[in-house]
């Protein structure tokens, strides 16, 4: 095996130029990266384009929605040039509702007892082993929790799906829904236990302009860098990355 070959296999790239520069060329493969950030931040998009530049590589991916429904997902995802609706058809990558699931195994949406939890989890990784995904996406984590009553069936859950997680083979993204303009990784304070990496989408206000911010804040096994930079978010381009401070000419 020669030296690209192994990076390729032990790193996920992103496809996001800049992030997979700043991390030495990807994510751990089967890492487990929390996608922290306020509402708008940018979580749904960058995942979006995690699985889409995943695809466009041959890599199976599997996006599991829960707070949005997938007539309004694939609506907003349509605006940008990344989308490739033929990628979505072709079964490269996979929009799963969570919500339909729950419901097609009987389940509350809106409230889940342990077992419930259990069985999702369950379905869940039948379904990412049966298509073989390679990375995984699930928009939100928070989401999930908050159907639970408990903060102990809460705890439960996330070291239930970190496990499953771990055992996986793919690499997956979670998002953390997080209040604005705090620097706190999760709403239950302690998904980012079971995650091997963090990705802080944050802002900064400026001459009274919101700017995106972006910064790695943890990823267990790789040295990468832990500089803010700027994000932003354009139809033509997505999600991208640029030095916050622009260099004096
Ligand atoms: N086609 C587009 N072109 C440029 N910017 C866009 C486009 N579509 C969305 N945006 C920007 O991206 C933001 C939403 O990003 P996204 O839905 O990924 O955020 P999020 O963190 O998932 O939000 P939420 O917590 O509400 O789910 C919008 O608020 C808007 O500023
Ligand atoms: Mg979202």
């Amino acid at each position: 095996m020669d030296l690209t070959e192994q990076v390729e296999n032990e790193l996920c790239q992103t496809g996001i130029e800049e992030l997979d520069v700043m991390l030495g060329g990807g994510v751990p493969t089967g890492s487990t990266v929390l996608v922290v950030g306020s509402s708008g931040s940018g979580k749904t998009t960058l995942c979006m384009q995690y699985l889409i530049n995943g695809a466009r590589r041959g890599e199976r991916g599997v996006f599991f929605t829960i707070t949005e429904p997938l007539f309004k997902l694939t609506k907003n995802m349509e605006g940008f040039d990344f989308y490739d609706k033929q990628l979505i058809e072709s079964g490269m990558v996979n929009l799963i509702d969570l919500r339909i699931i729950s419901e097609r195994l009987g389940l509350d949406t809106e409230k889940y007892t342990v077992e419930d939890a259990a069985a999702l989890l369950d379905v869940l990784k039948d379904i990412a082993d049966e298509l073989n995904v390679k990375r995984l996406v699930i928009d939100s984590i928070t989401a999930l929790c908050y159907r639970l009553q408990t903060k102990e069936m809460i705890r439960d859950f996330i070291f239930k799906l970190g496990s499953s997680l771990a055992a996986m083979k793919c690499t997956t993204f979670l998002t953390s829904e997080v209040p604005p303009r705090v620097f706190q990784y999760s709403q239950y304070g302690i998904e980012e236990f079971i995650a091997d990496g963090i990705i802080f989408l944050g802002d900064v206000e400026r001459k009274g302009d919101l700017i995106r911010t972006f910064q790695v804040i943890k990823l267990r096994g790789q040295a990468h860098s832990r500089t803010k930079l700027a994000m932003s978010i354009s139809s033509r381009n997505g999600v991208e990355l640029a030095p916050l401070l622009k260099s004096r000419e």
